[in-house]
């Protein structure tokens, strides 16, 4: 391997969320916010050098060679065509998501997304004065399906103005396949409910699973979709605000610019995240992401080997994008709700009670493997020692 994925900075000493240490501790693992402990491709470290050498912070458009290499990207990589028009930007997911049910729903509309979901999102919908509605997707011979019959009846019954997809999905890291993506289309367009497909998780895949945009699935998708990603979940650069949205539909697109005159975000996402996204976009770091994809199949793979060999009573569900491992914890034995505090004192390990994603996740925890492979066997000693001693 050309990039060292085994030497990271000690994030607990660097403002992580991840890796903030309770008061009187400073051995926590930090295994739960989606982010990597991971050095970036040194493109974005040589891109975004340029930008400080210039320490000139004027208001500034987007070049042209952001735009090309954002195109040249998607050609690259899944041989689409995105034109120059449908292309905006915004400095976060989230932030993104609650101007879209702005601009999109009206009060008191209800949103529909499957389960279990990422919180923030949920949170969102409520913010905007939305009524959340949930698909629950099926855990079948420790995979998660979609439920097409119970989202038909949701949609025919509750008519949501819009459908909010995680794709792939977190939790669960599921990768829709192409059929899967066209009968949730055809059911949105029938029903004419919007669908803003959240992609942040799209740069990491296993297993041959091929991520499809959105925008890629059908000329019925882009008429009714709006896509949202950034490069920011593969490459960790989460605190460079960005997040780029596809709008395809003319109608969708004046109705998304009306909405957000009035914020003028022209420039919000900065000269770094910009200067960054290009180098990334253009290729430079490629190769760096293709060996992050095979450190983290490594650490998916491993940690389901140890938990087997030690026999821990946790079931982790190999996930096909991302780096969160859904692990159902039901015969631990511990209560549902304790399980992050039951971790967290007992293992020194803090990750997310799968509760937080909704009722779906009683009795789960996600826990983020992009970390060195060093942490995680540590992660699996302390689990081992807190299941032995119980
Ligand atoms: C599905 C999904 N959407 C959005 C986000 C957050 O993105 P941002 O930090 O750009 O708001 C996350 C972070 O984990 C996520 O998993």
């Amino acid at each position: 391997m050309k990039y060292n994925f085994d030497k990271t900075l000690d994030h607990r000493y660097n403002h992580s969320y991840r890796w903030e240490q309770p008061e009187g501790r400073e051995d926590v693992l930090g295994m739960g916010t989606a982010d990597l402990d991971y050095t970036c491709p040194p493109c974005v470290k040589e891109a975004t050098q340029l930008v400080c050498e210039e320490n000139t912070f004027n208001y500034r458009k987007k070049p042209d060679s952001y735009y090309a290499a954002v195109m040249d990207w998607f050609k690259r990589k899944h041989q689409m065509d995105v034109k120059r028009e449908w292309i905006r930007e915004l400095p976060s997911t989230i932030g993104s998501i609650r101007l879209a049910l702005g601009a999109y729903c009206r009060l008191g509309d209800y949103v529909l997304m499957q389960s279990p979901y990422f919180t923030p999102i949920k949170a969102a919908i409520e913010g905007a004065g939305c009524h959340f509605l949930t698909n629950p997707m099926i855990l079948k011979n420790g995979r998660y399906e979609l439920d097409l019959e119970d989202f038909e009846e949701k949609i025919r019954t509750y008519r949501p103005s819009m459908f909010i997809l995680v794709s792939p999905q977190n939790p669960t890291g599921r990768v829709f396949t192409l059929e899967e993506l066209q009968r949730m289309v055809e059911i949105c367009d029938r029903y004419k409910v919007i669908i803003l497909s959240d992609e942040v998780h799209f740069l990491i895949t296993y297993d041959g699973h091929k991520h499809i945009p959105i925008m890629d699935v059908s000329e019925t998708a882009r008429k009714i979709s709006i896509q949202l990603f950034s490069f920011s979940k593969g490459f960790n650069m989460m605190s460079l605000p960005y997040a780029m949205l596809l709008i395809a539909d003319e109608g969708l697109r004046k109705r998304w610019d009306d909405y957000l005159i009035p914020y003028d975000f022209h420039y919000a996402v900065n000269s770094f995240s910009i200067a960054a996204v290009t180098a990334i976009a253009a290729g430079g770091g490629d190769e760096w992401l293709e060996e992050a994809n095979a450190y983290l199949k490594r650490n998916r793979d491993l940690f389901a080997e140890l938990v087997e060999e030690k026999q821990l009573p946790l079931i982790p569900l190999k996930p096909e994008a991302g780096f969160l491992y859904w692990i159902d914890c039901r015969k631990t034995g511990i209560e549902p709700e304790q399980l992050g505090k039951v971790f967290l004192e007992k293992a020194g390990i803090s990750l997310n009670n799968g509760l937080d994603h909704g009722e779906e996740g009683r009795g789960f925890i996600r826990l983020n493997f992009g970390v060195t492979e060093q942490v995680l066997r540590e992660a699996v000693d302390r689990m081992e020692k807190m299941f032995c001693a119980k």
